[in-house]
């Protein structure tokens, strides 16, 4: 029989002994293993967003809408993001991780409603089988909104996550224009249609070594239930997409992101564009750390697919819905968290 945890987190669990085996909870029937052997040879594209503004403009969008088309994920260069903002925020999230128990924990909740909050696995309520992650959810626009919520340690966590937020947020800005551009329709379409008052919100997930990581996993298959997500990973690969069927290993590049679609541009696209499932596998020797950005609708906000893209060729494939009314049915299904 494998042990019972003793630590909420998987974090404390890994560090508070040196286990060979993981707890029984962690292990998922054979049926829904991940097979780490049977990896696809296949990548996805890295976009340079250095020409986005120039002359060659419709050259990179044109990029980004085969990318959205074909593989639902590409990866960027030349984005914008400072390599220092970059690597302070890796580094603080290791740092934040490292804490003692006591006060990770000051900030744990698994009330999934909570703007800040420190969790493990995916939805600890609802599921059957826990997975290998602890992760802190933040929300972050406007910054001033939320940073008294986050925690205040390790020294300057707050400052340099809002440096890190605010400078994605105008990766995203960048991102959803190119998008609606490369739609065909209006540079402000997404901006101006899908978002509302728009949120942002991100997650430090943290992935501990795992003695038996052909058992569990980091995150199980899923799509992001928002607009578009801005990965950032540091140099330990565990992200796979679905491609054709198959799982593709997307290997770090430093300093790039991995940007995804996630199912409000799949609606607002009328399927043009797909959400594509994706997952994190974990190692036995290595942590991994990685940071999604998702830039989403705010509740209010309307969605369905832009009347420019159906036609009576290609009919809506959608409703018109609200944000909210998406994000609730989710939770109850609890398939995602955004
Ligand atoms: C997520 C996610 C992938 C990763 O948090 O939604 O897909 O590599 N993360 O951690
Ligand atoms: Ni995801």
């Amino acid at each position: 029989m494998a042990p019972t945890p003793k630590a909420l987190l998987v974090s404390d669990l890994v560090s508070s002994e040196n286990i060979e085996q993981i707890p029984s909870n962690y292990i998922r029937p054979i049926s829904e293993r991940p097979n780490l052997q049977d990896v696809y040879d296949d990548t996805i594209p890295l976009i340079d967003l250095h020409h986005l503004s120039g002359p060659n403009r419709a050259h990179v969008v044109n990029q980004i809408g085969e990318a959205c088309r074909n593989y639902g994920f590409f990866q960027v260069k030349n984005h914008g993001v400072p390599e220092s903002t970059i690597a302070n925020m890796i580094e603080i999230a290791r740092e934040f991780f490292k804490l003692p128990e006591e006060e990770k924990l000051k900030t744990y909740s698994d009330d999934p409603t909570q703007t800040t909050r420190l969790s493990t696995s995916f939805n600890i309520r609802t599921e059957k089988v826990a997975n290998w992650r602890d992760f802190l959810r933040l929300h972050c626009y406007p910054v001033q909104d939320y940073i008294h919520e986050w925690p205040d340690s390790p020294e300057g966590f707050r400052a340099r996550i809002a440096e890190y937020c605010q400078s994605t947020c105008g990766l995203a800005l960048q991102l959803s224009e190119a998008i609606s551009e490369s739609l065909g329709l209006d540079k402000d379409y997404i901006n101006n249609n899908q978002l509302g008052k728009h949120g942002q919100h991100m997650a430090l997930n943290y992935y501990p070594p795992c003695p038996q990581p052909d058992l569990t996993y980091g995150l199980p298959g899923h799509k992001d239930s928002n607009l578009i997500t801005i990965l950032l990973q540091d140099e330990v690969p565990g992200l796979q997409v679905q491609r054709n069927g198959h799982w593709v290993a997307v290997s770090p590049v430093p300093n790039t992101f991995i940007i995804n679609i996630g199912d409000q541009v799949q609606v607002m696209s009328n399927d043009k564009y797909k959400s594509i499932l994706h997952r994190a596998v974990v190692n036995c020797d290595k942590e991994r750390i990685s940071i999604p950005t998702f830039y989403c609708p705010s509740r209010d906000a309307m969605i369905g697919p832009a009347s420019e893209l159906v036609t009576s060729d290609e009919p809506a494939v959608y409703q018109q819905f609200t944000y909210g009314e998406y994000y609730d049915v989710l939770e109850q299904r609890t398939c995602n968290r955004e």
